[in-house]
């Protein structure tokens, strides 16, 4: 066993009271200014002031010590909603954007993520390994420890598939913990775009059963909006995915309310993710059901719109998390610490709330509380190292990475 304890550290990590932080309790930060952590086998065995951990510790024999040099002291980011297995860029699409031409007008016209499924039905597994790997890697070196990859640039069984099981290959690959997500539905094949309903069954009687049959995904996601897959259409998807055991998860009033919000209420999805035009009323109707607001602010940036009003959620109970929604369309960022300061400077959120948001929140969207999302006896000893005082240097050193060092497991990463 090895035993290594980390110390003269400035400690700040988000209280795990066993559900995700809603309301008030998203702002409960523990703070031990002189503090210490003990990993024992990569987990952590002890946590809390210096002077305590190491009493406690008494004879133990402790392999390596390590002066954390009174640094901030932070729980690895998890990241939970990325896109980030892709084939190719879309810096074209992003030049007409900027020109003025709405996301979803693009995707009308068979580009968006209909160029992404085309260049993923070309590309082979080695070639979308190459490029989710790099993807990984850089998120790993901006403080991310754990995140989720969704597959959905395939839209048919075996290109579904393909992206799933390259999701799998990066996982055995890289320290990162991965989880991954079925989004068949994604967007409407252009040959299918007089009847969506055909693709729609699809979805359910053909790839849902595929996937649950190889056990490659954990959470099945659906991209609910005016255009793309109704009400209806979701909630059929999704009560198939939770009838197959499934997790389930939205893409939710992103660009229009149709009302996702509140159908992840209905189900029970243990996220909907976006919400930039989401009702009051379905935002007190997740918070009574439970359902945590995944939100993006990276792409509310890219595609230059208002945020999600994450104040207002947290006011009336629901519980915030953030991600990147690393994708080659609307958000092509896989760094936590730019959400972060998105977060605290375009969305209003405190750096206490966006800590939760990003670590603790996000461990319970993708059913990891148990191993990450927090500093707590018995988690994995994933955590950061950042140059400055408080988390607030994540959104105050704006376009910068004050995260110095990335531990996995106990494990330092080479950044
Ligand atoms: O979450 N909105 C739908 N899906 C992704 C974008 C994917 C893409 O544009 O390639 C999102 O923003
Ligand atoms: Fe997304």
């Amino acid at each position: 066993m090895i035993t290594k304890l980390f110390y003269n550290a400035s400690i700040y990590t988000p209280v795990d009271h066993g559900s995700p932080a809603a309301g008030l309790a998203q702002s409960e930060i523990k703070h031990f200014e002189h503090g210490a952590v003990l990993v024992k086998n990569g987990m952590i065995a002890d946590i809390g002031e210096e002077n305590k951990v190491i009493s406690r510790t008494g004879s133990e024999k402790i392999h390596q010590k390590i002066d954390c040099k009174g640094r901030c002291f932070i729980p690895g980011f998890v990241d939970p909603h990325t896109h980030m297995c892709f084939a190719r860029t879309r810096e074209g699409e992003f030049e007409q954007r900027i020109q003025g031409i709405p996301y979803l007008e693009i995707l009308k016209q068979g580009g968006g993520i209909l160029s992404s499924v085309r260049a993923v039905a070309q590309a082979d597994e080695d070639e979308l390994f190459e490029v989710t790997i790099k993807n990984m890697l850089s998120a790993l070196k901006t403080g991310t420890t754990t995140l989720e990859i969704k597959s959905g640039y395939g839209l048919d069984t075996e290109n579904e598939l393909k992206m799933l099981r390259v999701i799998k290959k990066v996982a055995e690959h890289t320290p990162l913990d991965v989880v991954p997500t079925f989004l068949g539905a994604h967007a409407v094949p252009l040959e299918y775009i007089d009847n969506p309903d055909a693709f729609v069954n699809l979805v359910v009687d053909e790839m849902l059963p595929a996937v649950k049959d190889q056990g490659i995904a954990e959470y099945c996601d659906v991209f609910c909006e005016q255009g793309v897959f109704s009400l209806s259409q979701s909630r059929k998807i999704l009560k198939a995915s939770q009838g197959l055991g499934l997790g389930i998860k939205i893409h939710a009033d992103e660009v229009n309310d149709l009302g996702g919000g509140g159908l992840a209420a209905e189900l029970g999805a243990v996220s909907a993710d976006h919400l930039l035009a989401v009702s009051t009323e379905n935002i007190d109707k997740m918070a009574k059901a439970g359902v945590i607001a995944t939100l993006l602010p990276a792409t509310a940036y890219s595609l230059r719109k208002p945020c999600a009003r994450a104040k207002h959620m947290i006011e009336r109970g629901l519980a915030v998390a953030l991600a990147t929604d690393c994708n080659p369309g609307s958000s092509y960022t896989w760094s936590m610490p730019f959400i972060f300061g998105l977060a605290v400077m375009n969305m209003g959120l405190s750096p206490a709330q966006a800590l939760t948001a990003s670590t603790l929140n996000s461990a319970y969207v993708l059913g990891m509380e148990k191993q990450a999302g927090s500093l707590d006896k018995g988690k994995q000893a994933d955590f950061l190292m950042l140059e400055g005082k408080t988390p607030s240097i994540l959104a105050y050193n704006a376009g910068g990475c004050p995260v110095k060092a990335v531990y996995k497991l106990g494990e330092p990463v080479s950044l």
